[in-house]
């Protein structure tokens, strides 16, 4: 795993839109999977705000990476939150738009998602790949919407899974391993000092980080960036 360490949350979301634009002036046509989360919004405020001039947005196919089974217009949606931050904004063809439906029965929704990437994206290794997921991971190492408790999920054959959010119980689509380890690169994009621990983890591959969801991606391409900033990467001295 390369780590791309920043000071703050704020450059992160600088450097990651400086990589974003980068790889998305390197090919014609790009397809993305985004996170929900606090990360990332605060990027889209900053590809929205200082990277209109260097992103051509009519290359880019966007996608989910996990959605709560919820209405697009709820504050829980992740497609409300990147409609608001990011592709209001934007110039970004509505047709390049490809949401999962959160108001939809979850399973539907979860067999009807898989089958538009299986159309959508282009094969290797006979799936479907992305050139890019983007993702977050919470506190307790869940990454997308594959949460410990539920971990075999990642394993699972279908494209597609329907998850349960071990608090709230609300039930979420996500992708499973075998989609976000095909991709061409995968980013993580992780602030702040809650994260420190299984970042840590992770990285060093001690304590439990085979129970974090979040360890187990591992994309054959071998690109796995994490963007963090300096507290998540417990480098600020007020680590406890
Ligand atoms: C979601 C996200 C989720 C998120 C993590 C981290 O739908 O909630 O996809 O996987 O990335 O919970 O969230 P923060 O970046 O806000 O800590």
């Amino acid at each position: 795993m390369q780590l791309k360490i920043s000071k703050t949350k704020q450059e992160v979301a600088l450097n990651f839109s400086r990589y974003l634009a980068i790889l998305i002036s390197s090919r014609e046509t790009v397809h993305i999977a985004l996170s929900g989360g606090s990360t990332p919004k605060i990027v889209f405020d900053e590809l929205a705000t200082n990277f209109q001039e260097d992103i051509d947005w009519s290359r880019v196919h966007l996608y989910w990476g996990d959605e709560r089974c919820v209405a697009p217009t709820d504050d829980q949606s992740n497609y409300k939150m990147t409609r608001t931050h990011l592709i209001s904004k934007i110039a970004i063809p509505k047709e390049n738009i490809h949401r999962i439906k959160g108001e939809n029965d979850p399973e539907y929704e979860a067999k009807r998602y898989a089958d538009l990437l299986d159309e959508g994206l282009p094969k290797v290794n006979n799936i479907p790949q992305f050139d890019l997921v983007i993702l977050g991971m919470g506190d307790d190492g869940h990454t997308a919407s594959i949460f410990p408790h539920e971990i075999e999920l990642w394993d699972s054959k279908k494209n597609c899974e329907v998850a349960v959010h071990p608090d709230s119980g609300q039930k979420r689509v996500s992708l499973t391993g075998k989609i976000i380890n095909n991709a061409d690169t995968v980013v993580f994009l992780v602030t702040g000092a809650s994260k420190v621990e299984k970042v840590t983890e992770i990285k060093n591959k001690t304590g439990n980080y085979k129970s974090y969801p979040a360890s187990l991606v591992n994309p054959s391409s071998g690109r796995l960036l994490w963007f963090l900033d300096e507290d998540a990467a417990g480098l600020t001295s007020n680590q406890s």
